[in-house]
């Protein structure tokens, strides 16, 4: 009988590993008929899918985000009809372009490659490394508290103020608006993934996203008229240039870098520390060498990879691994168990500051490969850096470790330490 798996489910949440490894061993093509999702999750096949954008389109990244986290855009029914007309009306923004709206991360082809060279001016590494300043003066008073000896739970204290406020000033965002930023950042996360537990179209969301999309459209406005050096100013004046981009498609950027660049970096840190948490030795011996943070960072992204998972749509009739994939149909390409594979990694399921491995999929691969990769290692490199001197004394204090209530994005929700006396 064929292995049982709904990718959907939050009950292999706390630790999905184990249900990988079976997955690769039993059925590393697992369909899915409850979900009509193909599930891929060795490390040759996930590699495939994302090589492979001409067999394997990011439509998929669209449906998924559009449609609270289901493989299919939900039938029209009344009630989404209401909902979009509302949020049409209370944005004055035309409620059916999000069918038609392009966005970075679910395009293809020239129209992606076109997406991409507008951001891509504000990620170049000299950019990304001015921000390595900023970034060490924010840790400083991040960590201070816990410097002094007080609890500390260094999600909210560290890992979500540290990439939050350096997004926010990438983009030209005010800084009191932070807490907004972050707020939003977590429904757009949370709204992708709902399937089966949350009404997308709910009026938690759209209020939430009305508020949301007013504020950009405000802030919008203010950048056009008084443009700056900065990501919002570069996407806004794409407005007259050669993409033409439409307000609605000038609100989707902002707001796919703001949760990209949030929740992400959020949990590699938090996943870094707590797998540091478990593994002291390799704690003290980067403590002892700092020069190994950096390779910390790589071998933290491999073990616990904060994006567990990518969507395809597969454009034709194909084939994977002897499975017979039909056209139109959705394919999940698991990132976090490709990382763990043993037939590319040895001994997967240890943390190796020395491993030095190699073209592991937790930034993607290819064309739509991270775009804020070298910031998130920047981030995380100098909050470790921060962190490290802590070691040994570090301790939890929490109970187990409770994570995001999602399943692509993996990370802790708290996470509870304080300095052994
Ligand atoms: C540890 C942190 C991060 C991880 C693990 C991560 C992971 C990923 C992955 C797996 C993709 C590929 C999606 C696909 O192939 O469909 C991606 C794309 C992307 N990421 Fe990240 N990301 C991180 C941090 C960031 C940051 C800090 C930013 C921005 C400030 C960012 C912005 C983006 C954008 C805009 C894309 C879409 C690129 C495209 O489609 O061309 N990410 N990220």
């Amino acid at each position: 009988m064929s292995m049982h798996f709904d990718p959907f489910s939050p009950d292999w949440r706390e630790d999905p590993y184990p249900v990988y490894r079976r997955l690769r061993d039993e059925a590393p093509v697992h369909y899915s008929a409850e979900r009509e999702i193909y599930s891929v999750t060795r490390y040759d096949d996930v590699m495939q899918v994302l090589k492979t954008p001409e067999v394997f389109s990011s439509r998929a990244m669209f449906t998924m985000l559009m449609s609270g986290g289901s493989d299919k855009l939900p039938p029209v029914s009344l009630k989404m009809i209401r909902f979009l007309a509302t949020m049409g009306w209370k944005t004055r923004m035309n409620p059916f372009e999000f069918q038609t709206a392009r966005n970075l991360i679910a395009e293809d082809g020239t129209s992606h490659a076109q997406l991409r060279a507008i951001v891509n001016r504000g990620f170049t590494p000299k950019r990304i490394e001015s921000w390595d300043k900023r970034a060490r003066e924010i840790v400083d008073s991040c960590i201070a508290p816990l410097r002094d000896g007080e609890p500390f739970d260094l999600v909210s204290q560290l890992a979500v103020p540290l990439p939050v406020t350096i997004i926010a000033e990438m983009l030209g965002l005010p800084a009191e608006r932070n807490a907004d930023f972050k707020r939003w950042s977590e429904m757009i996360i949370d709204f992708s993934s709902g399937p089966g537990r949350d009404d997308p179209f709910s009026k938690k969301y759209r209020d939430g996203f009305v508020e949301m999309m007013n504020c950009l459209k405000q802030l919008t406005k203010q950048s056009r008229m008084t443009p700056a050096d900065d990501l919002l100013s570069i996407i806004v004046a794409e407005q007259e240039g050669e993409a033409g981009l439409s307000i609605r498609e000038v609100i989707q950027f902002v707001m796919l870098l703001m949760a990209a660049g949030n929740e992400t970096t959020t949990n590699l840190i938090g996943n870094l520390v707590s797998a540091l948490l478990d593994h002291p030795e390799q704690a003290e011996k980067v403590a002892r060498d700092p020069s190994l943070v950096p390779a910390l960072v790589e071998e933290g992204l491999r073990y616990d990879t904060p994006v567990q998972v990518v969507f395809r749509t597969a454009t034709r009739d194909t084939e994977l691994r002897g499975t017979r994939i039909p056209a139109g149909s959705f394919v999940a390409a698991y990132l976090g168990s490709a990382n763990r594979d043993e037939r590319r990694f040895e001994a997967p399921d240890r943390l190796d500051v020395m491993r030095k491995a190699q073209l592991f999929p937790s930034f993607g691969f290819g064309k739509h490969f991270c775009l804020g990769a070298s910031l998130a290692r920047l981030e995380a490199r100098v909050a470790l850096e921060g962190i490290l001197p802590t070691f040994p004394g570090l301790v939890r204090t929490g109970g187990p470790v409770s994570y995001v209530d999602s399943f692509f994005v993996r990370g802790p929700q708290r996470l509870e330490l304080k300095l052994a006396a």
